[in-house]
């Protein structure tokens, strides 16, 4: 292999900067050329591709965002875009693809190998922390603090007028974020995407904590299928139970700024692992983080979603918001 190529693909997410400055430092480093597609499998579609070297990837590791850009491509989900971006691949001699992004972006990695032979590697990238095989994604610490920070904020003003407050997290499908942005701002209740949601549990918290003396309440929605679930819990707080609730919906924010010193360090060996796996012959690989370390998987490992959570911690949160 002497050419590789590197690109993101889905949602950006706070990291993906430090995979591609670890993809392309290290790829010099082991004598290969390296590319950097831009926009992701659409911009390989158009040929947007252009030679990296060590000052293209220069002082974008604390940036959020990715410098490649990013997209979700239609054509290359057809067999037809797929032949035709590895001919591109191919025409310019790039031998190996490193992707960047969620479950989604690797379903079309997988088929990319498996269609036409081009050696893929995996680097699980989004927020949502929902892909199989790997117990972190890239961009969940950073989406997490972005939305503690917020949640932090609205307590504030939710207790100057008591006030009860529905905040809505992102993570489509995923509990993640929800459940560990409840935890760690000691919100009264949490909503999961899969649960059927309990309103009388939720006005009985609230009845239960103002007759305590508490004046705020906060409940995370986790966002599910599409955002806007906040508003249907203010609908029915206030029809069912004459609940008055303010709705927040945090919605891109939680994508963007500064990523934390986890999501740097993570991706940075993630980025370093996959051009590793390429050069030591592996072949439809995945990065992942397992047990508190960066390995290498099988990609076929990592092709679903993962959606269940830890028990523990639902129950960390039901004994500490009482
Ligand atoms: O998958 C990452 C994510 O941020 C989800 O949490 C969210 O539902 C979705 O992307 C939003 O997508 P878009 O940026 O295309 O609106």
């Amino acid at each position: 292999i002497k050419n590789i190529g590197v690109l993101c693909s889905g949602g950006d997410s706070p990291g993906m900067n430090c995979a591609i400055r670890a993809v392309v430092r290290t790829a010099i480093g082991e004598g290969l050329g390296v590319y950097g597609i831009q926009k992701g499998y659409e911009g390989l579609l158009e040929n947007n591709i252009r030679e990296l070297n060590v000052s293209s990837v220069g002082n974008i590791l604390q940036h959020g965002g990715t410098i490649l850009q990013t997209s979700r491509s239609k054509e290359f989900r057809t067999p037809e875009g797929r032949k035709k971006a590895a001919d591109i691949l191919k025409k310019r001699q790039i031998d190996a693809l490193i992707v960047i992004g969620g479950d989604g972006s690797f379903n079309g990695a997988m088929a990319l190998h498996q269609e036409h032979g081009i050696v893929v590697v995996g680097i699980p990238g989004t927020i949502d922390n929902d892909i199989s095989g790997t117990d972190y994604t890239i961009g969940f610490d950073t989406a997490v603090q972005n939305a503690v920070e917020a949640v932090d904020k609205i307590r504030d003003t939710a207790n100057s007028h008591a006030r009860t407050f529905i905040v809505e997290v992102m993570g489509r499908k995923s509990p993640a974020i929800a459940l560990k942005v409840g935890i760690c701002t000691g919100a009264e209740n949490v909503v999961l995407p899969t649960a059927t949601i309990d309103y009388q549990k939720i006005a009985g918290d609230i009845d239960r904590g103002i007759k305590r003396g508490k004046t705020s309440s906060i409940i995370i929605a986790a966002e599910g299928e599409e955002a806007g679930i906040g508003y249907t819990i203010q609908k029915n707080l206030k029809d069912q139970f004459h609940l008055d609730a303010h709705v927040c919906i945090l919605g891109h924010i939680q994508r963007g700024g500064n990523p934390t010193p986890t999501d740097r360090l993570i991706a940075s060996q993630m980025g370093h692992s996959a051009v590793k796996a390429i050069t030591s012959g592996q072949n439809a690989s995945a990065t992942v983080y397992v047990n508190g370390k960066v390995s290498l998987a099988p990609l076929a490992d990592c092709l679903r979603k993962k959606n269940e959570f830890d028990v523990s911690e639902v129950e960390l949160l039901t004994s500490l918001s009482i």
